[in-house]
This record gives structure tokens, sequence and C-alpha cells, in this order.
């Protein structure tokens, strides 16, 4: 099928209302959001890389607790220069305001081509379109670029192994012990860059349903426009952009890998009828070929069997790519 751009659609005249491909069932879709004033757990990236032992094992205990109560949490002082990350997110915005035909023009369709433009999540499955578009463009272990250099990417990806190996430390494994079983060296990383064009009926649409992201760190930057929402004790919390930050999720291969000691934790992305939003995910995660279980650690204890089977994680990529996003669907097919 042909399915346009949700900036094209947009960008009609005088588009009061929304195509019903677009209208998610509101029970599913639409609970109330939580008004909860518990702030996301902060991780000041300088003191995880301090030298001083007791500042660095204070922080790794507090990323600990992050990841075992939210999934979620800010990283700040993390040095990637402010200017680099105002500069990667005018480069997506300049590439939407491409025309149709060169966006779709750009890479390919299957979800392991290197780069991929499209719109919803996967137009070729969803059956209820996401008001969204994107592109995504693998950085690692290929550099692939239809014009930006690698220098966003290579930084971005240094604090992301920093902070799984503090991930791995807080699990009680060794430092590097993630790092080496799962060949980060060769590990995956892209960049997947949303546009969230205003919506005239936001309350119908949805930017991305509810899902957990696949490999073992995302780390996000956005526009100032928020419309981010993590599911935090069964509630819907609103997570508003802080200028200059990371925010960090844990994906399903940590959860895989830690036998459920710590959780994917679902999260959406709603829109609104004011403000375009651009969001700029970087998973980073195993190498493709590398076979993703329970560390062997964590399972040992009598009466703590592995929890979910061995997989490797380019057949996962191309699960979860590949069908419809649906919550934590396809982790629940290896348990
Ligand atoms: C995502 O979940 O991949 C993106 C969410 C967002 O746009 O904030
Ligand atoms: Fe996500």
């Amino acid at each position: 099928r042909k399915v346009t751009t949700v900036k094209a659609l947009s960008e009609l005249p005088g588009l009061s209302s929304i195509p019903s491909i677009y209208t998610f069932p509101k029970q599913t879709y639409h609970e109330p959001v939580s008004d909860t004033k518990e702030p996301i757990p902060t991780i000041d990236f300088s003191l995880l890389t301090s030298s001083h032992p007791g500042q660095r094992s204070k922080t790794i205990r507090e990323l600990g607790k992050a990841c075992r109560n939210w999934g979620f949490f800010m990283v700040t002082k993390h040095g990637v220069p402010e200017r680099m990350m105002k500069a990667i997110i005018e480069v997506c915005r300049e590439f939407f305001e491409l025309p149709e035909e060169e966006k779709r023009g750009i890479g390919g369709k299957h979800v392991l081509d290197p780069i991929r433009f499209g719109t919803s999540f996967n137009e070729s499955v969803d059956e209820i379109l996401c008001w969204r578009d994107y592109v995504k463009i693998f950085q690692h272990p290929e550099f692939h670029s239809p014009k930006k250099s690698p220098s966003f990417s290579k930084r971005v990806r240094l604090v992301a192994r920093e902070i799984i190996r503090g991930i791995s430390e807080s699990l009680g494994l060794e430092k590097d012990y993630i790092d080496e079983t799962l060949n980060l060296e060769n590990g995956l990383q892209l960049i997947a860059a949303n546009l969230y064009p205003p919506c005239p009926r936001p309350e119908l649409a949805m930017g991305l349903p509810p899902h957990s992201d696949h490999g073992l760190l995302t780390l996000l930057i956005q526009n100032q426009i928020g419309g981010l929402q993590v599911q935090h004790k069964g509630k819907w919390v609103n997570i508003d952009p802080i200028p200059n930050s990371f925010l960090a999720n844990i994906g399903d291969h940590i959860e895989i890998l830690s036998n459920g000691k710590y959780k994917s934790v679902l999260h959406r992305a709603v829109v609104n009828n004011r403000d375009e939003r651009i969001s700029i995910a970087v998973p980073h995660g195993p190498a493709l070929d590398a076979i993703v279980s329970p560390a062997s650690k964590l399972v040992e204890n009598v009466g703590n069997p592995p929890a979910y089977g061995a997989m490797k994680y380019k057949e996962y990529l191309e699960l979860q790519q590949g069908t419809m996003l649906n919550g934590k669907s396809c982790l629940e097919r290896i348990r």
C-alpha cells in the first residue's frame, strides 16, 4: 500500500480532522496521565566516570536504583557539546523538510537496511497508523549517513558504553561483562529521528503506541516540545525535556541479560495540535550476531532459573521492527 507521510498530511490546507486509520482505540491508549510529583532519577555522568572511588560507587548504586525503580533516567554532565545536540536536531529538521519523493528515495525498506525512511512505525504491517515520520540510520559498527559526520554518534556511544559498564557493575557483574559477552566493540548503534507534526485531533492519535525498546540502552534528545510518557507504578507519567541532557532508558536486552532484575519499561509518544516535535533516539545494542541470554551469575541460585530464552540479537531486531509495535509482545515470546 501507499501511505503518505504525516508531514504531508498535516500540511493539507484546512485539515481539521484525521483519517480514521490514525484513530487509536480510546480505552487502550488514552488512559489518564498520573499527576505524580515524583521526579525521574538523574545520573550525573561526570560522577560515574569520577576517579574518586567513593563517588563512582555511590553513582553506580543510584544507577542500579534508577534501573530497578524506573527503567528511565536523565543523564546530565555527559560532556557531549550542546552545539552538537542542537546541530543534529537541526539536520533532522531540515531532512524532514525535503520533498516527499526525495525522502522516499533514500535507503531501503527492510528493517535491517542501514538507512530507512518511513511513516508510522512500520507502514507495511501497522493496522493503525502512528502520527509520526522517521528516518533510521545505522551508525555502528558501520557508519552510514546521507550527510552528517559521525562525531555526534561517536560521542553518544562513549556515554552509552560507560553507562552500560555501570549497569553491569550495578548488577554485581564484572564491569566489562556486558561489553565482552555481547561484543559491544561491534555493538549496533543507530539514530532513529522522529518527526511528530502538529495533529488536529491529538486526543485520537498516537505518535508511538506503548512499547519497550530493543537493545541495551537508548539515549534520547528532543526539541523542547514534550510528548514522551513513561509507565511508572502502573500510571503514565509525562517526561518533560530538560535542555542539554539525555533521557536514557534500558532496553529488552538488559531485561534478558539481568534475568528480569531490571525491566525494560513501556513508553509512548503522544502528539499535540500546536508544535512540531522532533526527537532523536539513539539505541545501543549488542553486536548483531551476539546471542543474548540471562547472565549465568544471575541464574545460579536455586529458585532463580532463567526466565528468558536465548536469541540472536539480529533475529530479535527483525521480529521487533518487522511486526506491529505492541507493548512488550516480542519479549514475551521468549519468556
Ligand atoms: C521512541 O520511543 O523511540 C521515541 C519516543 C519519543 O519520541 O520521545
Ligand atoms: Fe522507544
